[in-house]
């Protein structure tokens, strides 16, 4: 059994039960988390407050607002072990975080940039558009898909020299880590430089950038309880001091004339522009959260939950599930495709009949699935506030919609949502069994949706 981390869930306002009873079981997280209350009241009281520009004027507004800025400079600083507050730049996301160091470095023709075959977009178009636009080659580490890492194989591909190896932490698709110190280690001994895609990792366990060494680490806050449009890039000082700020402008240089400028040391020269005070703030509050809560608390409770869903879905045969088979090693992510079911029929399925969301198709990462020739999959993502009815929904969505297919591996008529309909509503947060969910059927638009989700195939 779950033990709910206590109090948590009650402080997120989306997860209230709604008028009609419906209780939301809210298992996208890896997309975007939920925010808390203290998130919502941060970013109100900016605007309601002291609605100003940090560093510019000087009036109390402004004095706020540049004390409050910097001060969560230093709470995503401490948050992340970072060398320096210095060292944290507020970007809108990660994949902003990434295009800040690659359109950064000075980059000579042949440099190689190393990434693995498991890469999102955001970690993976942009080294393709710098081979044409700045001679970067990208060369790609292939992964064994167990979850393990083999250094060996990591060793041999450094071998050629690479400038820039570019991984993720945790993967958004079966939710497994690299070991980012022995990453770090090997790529340093060969004279490379670590930029570390942490947005799936740094919600769910604790990172320790200064003793890992890590020189440029990406993360969004929209997935570890901060607005959307809030995200860091935190830089070993001396890694940030060798970029050319992507965005030129306003706060970023010490003087200018009509024909020259001197740019200021980092963060500044990065945070061109008034900046998103209101989503910063935001951002440090659900740090802040996540402090209180305890990062090696939400590891294990994302832990538990999975091991949950694992163990109930381990006897079907038609839920192929994806990643190390161990939920411990892929703690906050269960990823599955079920034999003959479309990953975006079983999704609407999931919500329309069940109440449970979930993320289906390529999530990002078309490279993956076009490597295996694969369409997509489900992907259910847990975070601290999920819980074990979540889980138990999820389970029961799946069974039912196994149930309802006619066919196994050659199964190919699809589920009709709209004949399950949604979640039966029930104010004791309880699933509600399947023949309730069918009987309380509301479709709502149902084909509409099923044609927006065969557009959005390749996503
Ligand atoms: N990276 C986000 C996801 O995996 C968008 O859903």
């Amino acid at each position: 059994m779950t033990t709910p981390l206590a109090g948590v869930r009650d402080q997120f306002p989306a997860l209230r039960t709604r008028s009609d009873g419906f209780v939301p079981a809210y298992l996208d997280s890896a997309c975007m988390s939920l925010v808390p209350e203290a998130t919502l009241h941060a970013m109100e009281e900016y605007y309601r407050d002291y609605p100003g520009c940090a560093g510019r004027s000087l009036h109390r507004f402004a004095e706020e607002v540049s004390h409050r800025f910097e001060a969560a400079r230093e709470t995503f600083a401490k948050f992340l072990e970072a060398p320096a507050a210095s060292g944290i730049v507020f970007v809108r996301n990660s994949t902003e975080a990434i295009n800040v160091v690659g359109q950064g470095l000075p980059w000579k023709r042949g440099d190689r940039v190393l990434v693995s075959d498991q890469e999102h977009n955001s970690n993976l178009i942009l080294w393709q558009r710098l081979g044409p636009e700045r001679g970067v080659r990208l060369e790609i580490l292939r992964l064994p898909d167990d979850g393990t890492f083999d250094g060996d194989a990591f060793d041999e591909a450094l071998a050629g020299g690479v400038r820039l190896v570019s991984l993720f932490h945790t993967s958004n698709l079966d939710g497994r880590s690299l070991p980012v110190r022995e990453i770090v280690e090997r790529a340093h001994a060969r004279g490379a430089l670590v930029l570390i895609d942490g947005c799936q990792a740094a919600p769910h366990r604790p990172v320790h950038l200064d003793r890992d060494g890590v020189d440029f680490y990406a993360i969004s806050a929209h997935k570890m309880l901060g607005p959307t449009g809030t995200g860091v890039l935190a830089g070993r000082p001396e890694a940030l001091a060798g970029l050319r700020p992507l965005v030129a402008g306003g706060e970023t240089v010490e003087w200018s004339t009509l024909t020259d400028h001197a740019l200021r040391p980092a963060p500044y020269r990065f945070e061109a522009g008034l900046q998103n005070y209101a989503g910063v703030l935001g951002a440090a509050a659900g740090v802040d959260f996540l402090t209180r809560t305890g990062l090696a608390e939400i590891e294990a409770h994302d832990r538990s939950v999975n091991a949950r869903v694992t163990r109930a879905l381990a006897d079907e045969p038609r839920v192929r599930r994806m990643g190390p088979s161990d939920p411990a090693a892929r703690p906050s992510i269960f990823a599955f495709s079920l034999d003959g079911i479309d990953p975006h029929d079983a999704a609407l399925f999931l919500d329309e009949g069940h109440g449970v969301m979930v993320r289906s198709g390529r999530h990002c990462v078309h490279s993956w699935y076009a490597e295996r020739g694969l369409d997509g999959n489900v992907r259910a993502s847990f975070y601290l506030y999920t819980d074990d009815s979540d889980a138990d929904r999820l389970v029961a969505g799946v069974r039912e919609l196994l149930e309802r297919m006619p066919g196994g591996p050659t199964g190919t008529s699809a589920p009709t949502p709209a004949r399950a309909g949604r979640s039966a509503p029930s104010p004791k947060r309880a699933a509600g069994s399947s023949a309730a969910a069918a009987r309380s059927a509301r479709p709502r638009g149902t084909a509409g949706r099923r044609r927006a989700a065969s557009a959005a195939r390749s996503g």
